[in-house]
């Protein structure tokens, strides 16, 4: 299955996430920015959390996903509390018929802050556990 990686970050927290996950599956860790190609099976889709709310550039990329592509988005977050961004995201793909993927990887920014840019064993091997759960 077509994998992508995208993020937002403000800060650095979910990047610095983003570019480990890319280490793991072997794919790019690429900006929301970036527009996805066509046919891609799963989107890994991380961004923090902002005055309890999503990015306002990972909301802009969700609104502007073609319908069913990709399939199917799993999130991953970096936050102060511990808050999932999952179901901020569900709405939005509920409107393209994107099925979100049920868990998600939330990770506290105390446990990413220190190793900037890269993350810890600890996160890494939280990652790693993650996306192992996950079929790409
Ligand atoms: C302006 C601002 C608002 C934030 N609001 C929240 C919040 O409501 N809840 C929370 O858990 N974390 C909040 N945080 C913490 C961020 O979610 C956390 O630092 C996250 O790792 C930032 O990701 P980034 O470095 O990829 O931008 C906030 C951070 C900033 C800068």
């Amino acid at each position: 299955m077509k994998a992508e990686i995208r993020y937002q970050s403000i800060s650095g927290n979910t990047e610095a996430v983003a570019l480990a996950m890319g280490k793991v599956l072997g794919i790019p860790a690429k900006s929301v920015e970036e527009p996805i190609a066509n046919d891609v099976g799963l989107v890994f889709l991380g961004g923090g959390i902002y005055a309890s709310g999503l990015g306002g550039r990972l909301k802009h990329f969700v609104s502007h996903l073609t319908a069913g592509n990709p399939a199917t988005v799993v999130c991953f977050s970096t936050s102060m509390n511990k808050g999932d961004i999952s179901f901020r995201v569900k709405p939005l793909l509920e409107k393209k018929g994107i099925t979100l993927h049920p868990t998600e990887l939330n990770i506290s920014e105390t446990l990413i802050k220190p190793y900037k840019p890269d993350v810890s064993k600890q996160v890494y091997d939280m990652i790693t556990n993650f996306v192992a759960d996950i079929k790409v």
